[in-house]
């Protein structure tokens, strides 16, 4: 699904070049459970940004299902972004005086899909992260894992491609975090992609595969080992 080869990228500091990424080449097929880990700074963030159509502007070739995506237009970009990638990010970044419901939903308003069409997928996404009741409520008004849920339900209420997560367990208790490490394992039991960013070793061993990103290189590329228990 997924295809990166030689992509690099750099930010202009002045006078300077700063090269961020170097030369990354890396393949994600649909179903895969990826977690992504390196040092602050380490360019973690640039990759899944380009990786989730954020970024088009890098060096090398990506392909997207056979979608050469630096062909494309800004507007096709965005469009490919639009349909294909749910973003989740450690702050959650819920909109505070709108609805539980209307948050999840805002995705689908931009896509043109009727109101009442758009009040049902809603509740069945919030049934699926684990908040049937919860719909008209604010996110202020719900705990920090509640509030990542919705988050999630804001990713998957289009069922894109894939989901990409930056830190998605980052502000939370281990607790909390295992709950929504449970919540994205369900997910990609039933078939999500899910690409995740995080600094926790713990929360990367409940995936399948590990990427470690060391001054903008990946230093190792390796299928995670699950104890038989
Ligand atoms: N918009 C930007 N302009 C200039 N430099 C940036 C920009 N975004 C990130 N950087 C730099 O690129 C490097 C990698 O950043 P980032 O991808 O956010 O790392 P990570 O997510 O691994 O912490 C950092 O040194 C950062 O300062
Ligand atoms: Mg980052």
């Amino acid at each position: 699904m997924i295809n990166l080869s030689a992509i690099s990228k750099s930010y202009r500091q002045g006078n300077d070049d700063y090269q961020v990424l170097h030369d990354i080449n890396l393949n994600i097929q649909a179903g895969e459970f990826v977690a992504i880990m390196g040092p602050s700074g380490s360019g973690k963030s640039t990759l899944i940004n380009i990786i989730g159509f954020l970024d088009q502007h890098f060096d090398g070739n990506y392909m997207f299902n056979n979608v050469k995506v630096s062909d494309l237009k800004r507007k096709q970009h965005a469009q490919l972004r639009n349909q294909s990638v749910g973003f989740i990010f450690q702050n959650f970044k819920l909109i505070t005086n709108q609805s539980v419901g209307e948050n999840v939903g805002l995705p689908l308003l931009y896509a043109g899909m009727k109101r009442r069409d758009i009040v049902s997928r809603v509740t069945e996404v919030l049934t699926q992260v684990g908040l049937p009741d919860s719909y008209k409520k604010l996110p202020k008004n719900l705990s920090g894992g509640q509030q990542q849920r919705v988050a999630i339900a804001r990713a998957i209420v289009t069922a894109p491609n894939f989901l990409v997560a930056d830190e998605p367990t980052g502000a939370l208790d281990s607790a909390t975090s295992a709950e929504i490490m449970a919540l994205f394992k369900n997910l990609n039991d039933r078939g999500t992609t899910v690409i995740m960013v995080t600094h926790d070793e713990q929360v990367a061993r409940q995936t399948n595969r590990l990427i470690k990103i060391l001054d903008g290189r990946i230093q190792s590329d390796e299928e995670v080992r699950h104890a038989n228990t």
